[in-house]
């Protein structure tokens, strides 16, 4: 019988996990559904319990749910808890366990552009909400060499660091400030919802990068935003958000199934389906 699998959200009629996971389950051989579930704020305890009811396999869990979903957590993977979000969760034996591969799935994007070489890496985050608090967490354990943070929101930033501290030497920047100190960083990583769906607004100017900085936006619609857009421009490496959205995908497969997807595959699926 197939296992069911699925996302919780809202909204989540435009979510591509189905898309890759489904595609995953079948070249796989495996008998699996995962279907998009819009769920009410109200209703999502109850959408956990009906899943875990009916012997659901898991279940990922996207905006605005990521939080406020751990209270229905069986229970809580050291890196989810240390986040304060859970993105995936696997039930087995009628117990779920919540995880974060978000951090994690972002890591695992960027390996490949600076050949695994995180050590001696300068990076910025720009960004105080929960996609900047996995990043940061999952980031400060990769042996960087110093991750400052930029945020509208100074205090936002500050818990960050505070609650993902691993060692990692940070300072906690304003928007204005990071823009004037953009020299000496290899790695940007823009992660607010700014140039979200618009292709004409960017939280900052990137006119101060050094060549070859390699910059990241975790946005993927549209799929080149204005911040890539003048990364490029000023001589960047740049990555768009397929890559970290593919490889939080892949873990959590992995984590349902013990399998490691094909990641150029899904890769290739999410690109066609944005048009691109
Ligand atoms: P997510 O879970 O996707 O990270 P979020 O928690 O709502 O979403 O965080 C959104 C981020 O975008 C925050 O860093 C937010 O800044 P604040 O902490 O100051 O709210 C940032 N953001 C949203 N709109 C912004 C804007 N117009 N200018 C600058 N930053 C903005």
């Amino acid at each position: 019988m197939k296992k069911l699998y699925g996302v919780l959200g809202n909204p989540i009629e435009h979510s591509m996990s189905p898309l890759i996971h489904n595609d995953a389950f079948k070249r796989n051989g495996i008998e699996g559904d995962y279907l998009p579930f819009l769920v009410e704020g109200a209703a999502l305890g109850k959408a956990v319990e009906g899943l875990k009811a009916i012997g659901a396999g898991g279940f990922n869990v996207t905006v605005p749910f990521k939080e406020s979903v751990i209270p229905y957590m069986d229970a809580l993977d050291p890196f989810a808890k240390e986040v304060g979000a859970v993105n995936t969760a696997v039930i087995k034996d009628g117990l779920i366990t919540g995880y974060n591969t978000d951090g994690p799935g972002f890591v695992r994007s960027l390996a490949p552009l600076i050949n695994g070489q995180f050590a001696g890496k300068r990076v910025l985050i720009i960004g105080g909400g929960g996609a900047a608090r996995g990043i940061y967490c999952a980031m400060a354990k990769t042996g960087i060499e110093r991750m400052d943070i930029a945020n509208r929101t100074l205090s936002a930033a500050r818990q960050i660091v505070a609650d993902c501290h691993d060692g990692t030497p940070s300072s906690v920047l304003s928007l204005e400030e990071a823009e004037k100190s953009l020299a000496i960083y290899d790695i940007i990583i823009q992660t607010t919802s700014v140039g979200l769906s618009s292709l004409h607004e960017s939280p900052i100017s990137l006119m101060g990068i050094k060549e070859k900085t390699v910059v990241c936006d975790i946005i993927y619609n549209p799929l080149k935003t204005k911040f890539l857009r003048e990364a490029e421009n000023n001589g960047a490496i740049i990555q768009t958000g397929v890559d970290m959205f593919v490889q939080q995908a892949a873990l959590a497969f992995e984590l349902w199934t013990g399998i490691s997807p094909d990641c150029e595959r899904m890769r290739q699926l999410v690109l066609e389906n944005l048009g691109g």
